[in-house]
């Protein structure tokens, strides 16, 4: 059976993109779909090396979700390899447009495509007050997964 590769994108993968990975990978696995390889990245550096923000962490667990992965910074080759690349927002859409140079642009997509809301983008939770950036997160990328599976990998 075929791997399908899905790399989630946002510009510190600390907070929006390891979200996105942690939780369609529990989805995948409630699911029993094996076939499935996900990871994330960030279109900048700042945090190579990092484990994901302690709030969105924190929130996860809350959720059900453990979230584990440590930063890293987007590469052309992941444009490459990967078969799926979503971008949390238009920043995150715009930089991997010019990584791929025109080479892979039709594996790059917002994943707010996905799902019924209105937002386009999912917010930065970073610089937020609270909690609840971080709750609003959970909830519109669990909405686009939950479409992205039906819609993409069932
Ligand atoms: P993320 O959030 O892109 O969802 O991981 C951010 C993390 C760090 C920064 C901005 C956004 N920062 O400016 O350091």
């Amino acid at each position: 059976m075929k791997l399908t590769k899905v790399l989630f994108v946002c510009l510190g993968n600390i907070c929006r993109s390891p979200t996105a990975e942690a939780i369609l990978q529990k989805k995948l696995l409630e699911r029993k779909i094996e076939n499935v390889y996900v990871d994330s990245a960030g279109t900048s550096g700042f945090h190579s090396g990092q484990k994901t923000d302690r709030r969105s962490r924190k929130v996860g667990l809350e959720f059900g979700y453990d979230l584990k992965s440590l930063s890293r910074q987007v590469e052309v080759y992941d444009l490459k390899d990967f078969d799926y690349i979503f971008a949390m927002d238009d920043s995150n859409l715009e930089n991997l447009l010019s990584l791929s140079a025109g080479k892979y642009d039709e594996k790059i997509s917002l994943f707010l495509d996905y799902g019924s809301s209105e937002l386009k983008y999912v917010p930065d939770p970073y610089y937020g007050e609270g909690d609840s950036g971080f709750i609003k997160v959970i909830n519109l990328l669990e909405d686009a997964c939950d479409e992205f599976i039906l819609d993409k990998l069932l």
